[in-house]
Parts: structure tokens; sequence; C-alpha cells
């Protein structure tokens, strides 16, 4: 496996609609899976699209953190890894959330963005099969990120808000003001 670079604007991969997969048997497009997940983990992020390793192609991986924290935040969901092929949204709950994301190809900046509280995600595993998943509260929050990336679209576009962090060395002693990232 191979920590693959993680492409940032303008490139315009990030930017295009990403192709649906068809031939699972691949070497090559199986490699790609284990990467994506080795590249998410060494990020570290809980979430990567494959446009965002220069691959236009519908696939996407999640994982959130499984420490003692995020186990109690979130219950069953924490530290289950999610391969997603062709992955859409089937469902979405009408309740809507706020909440603040960043993204690995948008380093330093963060927002807060809109999303629903909850959405059913299907799509295939990695040899194809069907795979339907009902995913909650940050779980729905990172599938409807990393799904966007598959259409072009970045958290950016759909933040109400956006703030750039600031570096430790930044910190103005005067206010003692500083960020806070997620
Ligand atoms: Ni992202």
């Amino acid at each position: 496996m191979t920590v693959r670079e993680i492409i940032t604007p303008p490139n315009p991969i990030l930017r295009e609609k990403a192709q649906p997969v068809t031939n699972f048997d691949d070497p090559k497009f199986q490699t790609l899976l284990d990467d994506m997940v080795e590249t998410m983990l060494d990020a570290p992020g809980v979430g990567l699209a494959a446009p965002q390793v220069a691959v236009s192609q519908r696939v996407i991986v999640v994982k959130l953190s499984d420490d003692e924290e995020s186990k109690k935040e979130y219950g069953s969901d924490a530290g289950v890894l999610h391969i997603v092929i062709n992955p859409e949204i089937t469902r979405t709950s009408r309740e809507k959330v706020d909440g603040m994301e960043a993204c690995l190809s948008i380093p330093g900046f963060y927002g807060n963005v809109q999303r629903h509280t909850a959405v059913i995600v299907q799509g295939q595993d990695r040899s194809g099969e069907p795979v339907r998943i009902k995913a909650r509260n940050w779980l729905a929050r990172v599938f409807q990120h990393e799904i966007d990336h598959l259409d072009g679209i970045l958290f950016i576009d759909r933040a109400t808000e956006i703030w750039k962090q600031v570096e430790p060395d930044e910190v103005d002693d005067e206010t003692g003001s500083e960020s806070r990232s997620e």
C-alpha cells in the first residue's frame, strides 16, 4: 500500500464529476482502494474521496476515530471502515444541522456547513456487492461531504462561514485568540 498525494485547488480534478466504477476485478482498482485507506489514515482524516488523490472515479472511504472519546461520541459508528463504490444518497432526513467541517484538500480552513442529520447511502463494496448504510449525526455529515467530492463540490461551496486556521505561532498574545480545528 502507498500513501498517495492529496491534491488541492486549483487542480481541476477536484471540480470534475467522477466516473462510475464498472470493473471491480481490475487489480489497479483494488490497489486504489487500499491506497485510499492508507492515505486517509496517514493524513489523518475521517474520510477521503478518489478525486482527492487525482482519480476521477466514484469511490469514497470513511472511518471515524475509535479512541475512547470517539467511542463515547459516535457509539458503534466509531472505528468502522467503510469503502463505498458508486455511493448514492437515497434518503435524507428532513432535519438539518449546522456543523464544522474541514477537508484534506483545503488545508488550513474550516467552515460551518448545514447537512442532513441522517442519510441512507447505497452503493457497492470492493467486490461489487450492494451495500446500504444508515448514517446519523457525524457519520452522516462525513458521507455527505465525501459524496459531494464525487460531483466536484467542496465544503467551501456550501459553507455559510469560513475561517482560516491560526497557526500556534500566529496567535495574537494581546487578545489570546486562537482557532479551533475539527
Ligand atoms: Ni473533503
